[in-house]
């Protein structure tokens, strides 16, 4: 990340905790963006395929952009679906960039090889590993394996740094050995998210035990401390090795706050706007082309605690700011 981006970013970030901590209008530094519902794959885990296909235009885009900017974020995530199917990708990580947007794309990268151009630009690519082809295959479907590696390789020898996400299931505990050496022999790093449920995007059940998965997060803590290449910060896994019912992604604890909505947010393919992910179709969304946020959103969130992957991470940015603002600038500095 270049120092004027760092400076930008810091400074969003700064802004939205201090709103955050006197609770004054929400000020997102970060969003989320699924610019399609749409995808080549059908994982196990993950319901985004079945959900409306139709998406903003290019031209939509680019004023949801300029709302995004204008309510203080600065980092931007273009994620689905699959983005990779939008001929227009790289239109968007382009519009994104002209207004100081840091920009990360979420893709399965099985489309990289026919169109290696639509990530052109983005700061940061992440994928998905669940572990070995089989591994992999078993949790995501024939075909989800292919060009993944190569596409990591080439991504990375050519400068865009890569994170794969591992979904942690009953395909995917048994894969840390495979994922470590993977990410030692092409220069990628590793993030672990629980297999989230009960939400509009995904799918499917946690077969794993309890006891179990809070050994595995066990073991990535360890495995953390051994130098491993895993982004997820040390607080997110120790959460998570202390996560009481995996089968329960969120609930409302009373006395915690969380910071989804005011922090970050989660915008869907037609530019409406969400706490985060797991809340659509849980609270009324906000058309960021019509409306502002600002003044629209209810600042309710369904829940205050939860395991999703990402949102646990946004979220101790504003519980535990220093620890984990320091933590991430070791991540993505
Ligand atoms: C919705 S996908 C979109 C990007 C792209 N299609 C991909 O698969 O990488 C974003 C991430 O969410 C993960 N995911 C999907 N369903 C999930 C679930 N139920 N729990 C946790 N993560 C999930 C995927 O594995 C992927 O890493
Ligand atoms: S996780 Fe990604 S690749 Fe798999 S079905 Fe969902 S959007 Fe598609
Ligand atoms: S606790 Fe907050 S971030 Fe987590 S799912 Fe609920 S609203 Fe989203």
């Amino acid at each position: 990340m270049r120092f004027a981006e760092k400076v930008a970013l810091g400074y969003a970030y700064g802004t939205s905790l201090l709103a955050w901590m006197v609770d004054g209008p929400p000020r997102p530094f970060s969003a989320t963006f699924a610019v399609t519902n749409r995808c080549n794959l059908r994982c196990s885990y993950c319901n985004c395929p079945s959900l409306d296909p139709t998406h903003l235009d290019l031209a939509r885009v680019d004023v949801l952009f300029d709302r995004l900017r204008a309510l203080g974020v600065r980092r931007l995530g273009l994620a689905g679906g699959e983005p990779m199917l939008r001929r227009d990708l790289p239109d968007m990580i382009a519009a994104a960039k002209r207004r100081g947007l840091w920009v990360s794309v979420n893709s399965n990268l099985t489309l990289f090889a026919r169109h290696p151009g639509r990530l052109a630009g983005a700061d940061l690519v992440y994928t998905s590993l669940d572990g070995e082809e089989d591994a992999h295959v078993a949790a995501r479907g024939d075909g989800a394996h292919d060009g993944v590696l190569d596409a990591i390789g080439r991504l990375v020898r050519g400068g865009t740094p890569v994170i794969a996400i591992c979904v942690v299931t009953e395909h995917s505990t048994t894969q840390l050995p495979a994922l470590f050496r993977q990410a030692d022999a092409l220069g990628f790093r590793l993030h672990f998210q629980p297999q989230c449920t009960d939400a509009e995007i995904v799918r499917g059940a946690v077969t794993v035990p309890n006891d179990a998965l809070r050994a595995f997060w066990r073991e990535l803590v360890a495995e953390k401390r051994r130098g491993r290449p895993i982004v997820s910060s040390t607080a997110y896994l120790e959460t998570l090795a202390a996560w009481d019912d995996f089968g329960v992604s969120a609930y409302t604890e009373p006395g915690t706050r969380c910071a989804a909505g005011h922090g970050f947010l989660y915008v869907d393919p037609l530019g409406r706007a969400h706490p985060c992910a797991y809340t659509k179709g849980k609270t009324a969304p906000v058309d960021l082309l019509a409306d502002d946020w600002r003044a629209t959103w209810s600042r309710d969130t369904p829940c205050t605690r939860c395991s999703v992957g990402p949102m646990l991470e946004f979220n101790l940015l504003f519980q535990r700011p220093l620890a984990s603002a320091l933590a991430s600038a070791r991540t993505y500095g």
